[in-house]
């Protein structure tokens, strides 16, 4: 579903990114860890085509990013949702607004807004907040949302780049366990993250990124760095 070969990314003389192979197949739950600028975010933001490489590809679904043409790459980040630590939502609209709004983006109707939008913030908890502003929500109910927004379109991948970096442990398992259930549904789930204790209770294969390298690749890692 997602391939590197040899990527290397170099910015002002910096290597990033350094000869990065990997694959990712449809339905796996895979974290990258490492240390703060490993490279992880420099990863999901190539995954996200958002980056491109300095040399080497990044294939999604066998279509290398950087030679899609403006409407296949639109249609390739369409199948990807992303979630930030910094929840990336719009302070002045509602919980339905925040999450309506994606869909009005890619052009669905209002029936289809209402019936859907309510769907999915109840599916994660925020079903009672709808009307709720985010600076009246807490931070894990913040995220949340911020997870209702990657998933509302249906997509074939999550990326998440350190989802609980602003979380108190009780809502960074609040919003991995969310991840969990979002894989278990056959989704594939991308985790790029520091926290020691979630990837340890994961038990799912594990990346690990030194310097813009990758130093193991395990199946049931553990984070050992
Ligand atoms: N646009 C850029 N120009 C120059 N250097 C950059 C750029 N973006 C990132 N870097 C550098 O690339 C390296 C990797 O950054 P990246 O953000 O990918 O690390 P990270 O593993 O996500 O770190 P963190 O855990 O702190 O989020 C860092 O040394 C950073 O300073
Ligand atoms: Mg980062």
């Amino acid at each position: 579903m997602i391939q590197f070969n040899n990527v290397t990314k170099i910015c002002n003389d910096d290597v990033i990114l350094d000869s990065v192979s990997f694959e990712i197949k449809e339905g796996e739950f895979v974290s990258f860890v490492g240390k703060s600028g490993a490279g992880k975010t420099t990863l999901v933001k190539m995954i996200l085509g958002l980056e491109k490489p300095t040399s080497g590809e990044v294939l999604f679904n066998g279509i290398n990013f950087s030679e899609a043409d403006p409407t296949a790459l639109q249609d390739m980040r369409r199948k990807i949702g992303g979630i930030y630590q910094d929840y990336k939502l719009l302070p002045k609209r509602t919980v339905f607004e925040n999450v309506a709004y994606i869909m009005q983006v890619e052009g669905k109707d209002n029936e289809e807004i209402e019936a859907e939008v309510p769907k999915v913030l109840e599916a994660i908890g925020l079903g009672e907040k709808l009307n709720s502003f985010p600076d009246e929500l807490s931070g894990g109910e913040q995220q949340r949302l911020a997870v209702a927004r990657a998933l509302v379109n249906h997509p074939d991948i999550i990326i998440a780049d350190e989802p609980t970096g602003n979380l108190d442990p009780y809502n960074a398992y609040e919003v991995i366990s969310i991840l969990q259930k979002i894989n278990q549904s056959g989704k594939t789930v991308i985790l790029a993250t520091h926290d020691r204790e979630i990837i340890n209770k994961l038990g799912k294969r594990v990346i690990t990124l030194e310097k813009g390298k990758i130093i193991r690749d395990e199946a049931e890692g553990r984070f050992i760095i």
